[in-house]
């Protein structure tokens, strides 16, 4: 078809009109300005014109270049906008994939051992870390120079205050807080100078505390052996108690299972010494009291089969996404 220079632009805001998408753009821009467009055949058809009146339509071509070449520009600066602003509106996008976090392991277990000791009546009881000596050491029946203290590797801010370096010092306000008879749990961080694959310097304790009338050692043992079958969801544990030395129980114990054919530690336990009752106003003659206390790392390393402590520190999201199933466990 032989189209006229003077109709071209017209043609051209015609097209440009009902075109809303870059791709029909391209096409329009090839079709007016491209190697074989109709410009460049208006152009190839100059030396057809009488030399007289080339030079005149030869500019007027220019003119007609510069022209379409703009409108042709801003109709994708226009279509360019559209998108942008479509963009910011477009409701019709995915939404983004929602990560749901999860409990750390920590978490999940002083949970799980939770709920299996307020079965059995016991009640979540919290404490300071910062801890003075009176409650860390001296009312645990631990007095000053006592060589029991070398036990912990102690972290002090003065020679009073220091990081509780075991939650023994709750059972010390919770009786303190609530007398006898009382049955209290409870979990927290602990502080120890030390640091190793199986040591660090901060670790999570559990402790726990029943005093009341008539509480023997055999009370001990029944609750810890039926703590064990229920966290381990197994009665074939085997269990032992082999005798220990805590300042603030007598007797005391260890308590080890058998986990892969080898004995394991996993907690301290005793009676509570008559000195520790004494110091809180509770009269040794009416009252006795069991009291535990276990490393919590322990039962999350055993519970998720965990061959080093550090991971429990170093909050690696590849390690801890692996608990995500487990949130309600
Ligand atoms: N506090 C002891 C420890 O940290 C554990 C323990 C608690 C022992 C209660 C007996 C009774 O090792």
């Amino acid at each position: 078809m032989k189209i006229n220079h003077t109709d071209l632009e017209a043609l051209l805001k015609q097209d440009l009109e009902t075109c809303n998408k870059e791709h029909d753009l391209q096409q329009i821009k090839s079709r007016y300005l491209g190697k074989k467009g109709h410009l460049t055949n208006l152009f190839s058809s100059l030396k057809d014109i009488p030399s007289e009146n080339r030079k005149s339509y030869g500019s007027e071509l220019n003119n007609l270049k510069q022209i379409l070449t703009k409108l042709i520009n801003s109709k994708f600066e226009e279509l360019d906008n559209n998108k942008e602003k479509s963009k910011r509106l477009d409701l019709d996008v995915p939404a983004r994939h929602h990560q749901f976090g999860s409990h750390h392991p920590i978490s999940l277990v002083i949970r799980r051992i939770e709920k299996i000791f307020s079965g059995f009546g016991f009640e979540t009881h919290d404490g300071p870390e910062i801890e003075t000596e009176h409650y860390n050491f001296k009312s645990l029946n631990i007095p000053d120079n006592h060589p029991a203290r070398d036990m912990h590797d102690t972290f002090y801010f003065d020679s009073d205050l220091l990081l509780r370096t075991h939650t023994s010092s709750v059972q010390i306000h919770a009786m303190e807080h609530m007398s006898a008879p009382l049955r209290v749990l409870a979990p927290g961080r602990v502080y120890r100078c030390d640091s190793d694959p199986t040591h660090s310097p901060m670790f999570h304790q559990i402790e726990g505390l029943c005093v009341d009338t008539d509480i023997s050692f055999s009370n001990l043992k029944w609750l810890l052996n039926d703590f064990i079958y229920k966290f381990f969801q197994s009665k074939k544990i085997k269990t032992r108690f082999r005798p220990s030395y805590f300042p603030f129980t007598e007797p005391s114990a260890e308590m080890d299972i058998m986990f892969n054919g080898k004995w394991l530690e996993v907690l301290g336990c005793g009676m509570v010494h008559p000195n520790v009752l004494k110091n809180v106003n509770i009269d040794p003659k009416k009252y006795s009291g069991l009291a535990f206390g276990l490393g919590i790392e322990r039962f999350a390393m055993l519970a998720y089969q965990i061959k080093d402590l550090r991971v429990f520190f170093e909050n690696d999201i590849n390690f801890l996404e692996q608990f995500e199933s487990l949130r309600e466990s």
